[in-house]
């Protein structure tokens, strides 16, 4: 099978494989495709993100093509192709916010943090971005933090500061 291989193989612990012998259950015999989303998701949770190793490792346990991994994991926008912080600050960058400040705090997440976006700080702790609606237009401007997916509303600049600190000593 060609297949593109990563310098570091991946391990999967044994709890994460259990999680996906219990996901495949979930979807009737021959259909273990189904089982690729939240397989991904936990892959994700315990790796950090997506490698293409793991992509692959999945694809052989479920029995498909390493394309199919790949389609999916680089269609969805929750799904990390590249390390991240372990913080992820999304901030939503739709007109209402914008409206409200959205890319005035983008700009300040920027200075406050010393990365651009998509990019991760030398303490491996934060990365952000801009992502579209989160659906609490009326309460802008609105983040979400990951993995947790914490969701903040009526944001300025003082109470993000006040969020990353209180990250900071987590
Ligand atoms: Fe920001 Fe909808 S536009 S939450």
């Amino acid at each position: 099978m060609l297949r593109v291989e990563e310098q570091q193989p991946v391990d999967f612990s044994s709890a994460l494989l259990a999680k996906f012998d219990e996901i495949v259950k979930r979807y009737p015999e021959g259909k273990q495709k189904s089982a690729l989303l939240p397989i991904l998701h936990e892959v994700q949770a315990e790796q950090g993100w997506l490698s293409t190793s793991a992509m692959n490792r999945v694809a052989d346990y479920l029995d498909i093509q390493d394309i199919e991994v790949y389609e999916v994991a680089s269609f969805y926008t929750m799904y990390f192709l590249k390390p991240q912080g372990k913080y992820m600050l999304e901030v939503c960058r739709t007109g209402p916010c914008c409206l409200v400040g959205a890319e005035k705090l983008m700009n300040h997440i920027e200075q406050k943090l010393g990365v651009k976006e998509g990019e991760v700080t030398p303490d491996g702790l934060f990365s952000w971005r801009g992502v579209e609606c989160l659906a609490a237009c009326g309460y802008g401007p609105v983040l979400q933090i990951g993995p947790e997916y914490t969701f903040y509303e009526n944001l300025n600049e003082q109470k993000v500061d006040d969020l990353i600190e209180d990250l900071r000593k987590k």
